[in-house]
């Protein structure tokens, strides 16, 4: 039986794996310290409910404060009572609109260790497999194909419990 809803488990996350939110490590491998612009970093990016953000640091040397815009634009570290100081720091980004968060460790904020985010509300969308361009139906192959997949996990399911 154990091994029946493990199989089921696996099942079940191959299928829900193409919708998974993202995790974002903040600034890639340089991390979250002075020296990167996260304006750029971010740049581009979508960010979706559900989405992490990952801010590394070595411990003691920066941490996160989450803060409103006026606090971001003049690194207003105030309030440190909530402040993230693991190094490994994982906020997960619940709810739509902008985010700020500064690092409140001595001038950093303003020599650019800050980051605004925005968080949308839709889906994080679901990557299409590229298709042949000329092919004829393009279009309605892919639903089709996931359609198929999905029948076809069914009928494991089905044996799995049969
Ligand atoms: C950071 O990057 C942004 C966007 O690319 C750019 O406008 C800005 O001047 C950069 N800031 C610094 C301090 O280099
Ligand atoms: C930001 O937070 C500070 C301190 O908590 C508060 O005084 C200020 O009114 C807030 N500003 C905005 C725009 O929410
Ligand atoms: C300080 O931040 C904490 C955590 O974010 C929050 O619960 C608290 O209300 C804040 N205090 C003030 C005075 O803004």
């Amino acid at each position: 039986m154990a091994s029946k809803v493990f199989l089921i488990a696996i099942l079940v996350t191959t299928i829900a794996a193409p919708s998974l939110a993202t995790d974002y490590m903040v600034g890639d491998d340089a991390g979250w310290k002075v020296g990167v612009n996260y304006t750029a970093w971010a740049a581009g990016k979508e960010f979706y409910i559900g989405d992490t953000l990952m801010f590394m640091y070595q411990k003691g040397s920066e941490n996160v404060l989450k803060v409103n815009a006026t606090e971001f634009q003049q690194c207003l570290a105030s309030n440190t009572s909530g402040a993230l100081t693991s190094g490994n720091d994982i906020v997960t980004l619940a709810k739509p609109g902008k985010r700020w968060y500064i690092s409140g460790v001595d001038d950093h904020c303003s020599k650019g260790v800050k980051l605004v985010v925005t968080v949308s509300e839709a889906p994080a969308p679901t990557p299409v497999p590229t298709l042949t361009p000329g092919s004829s139906g393009a279009s309605e192959l892919s639903p089709l194909k996931s359609c198929a997949w999905i029948l076809a996990a069914l009928a494991v399911f089905k044996m799995i419990l049969a």
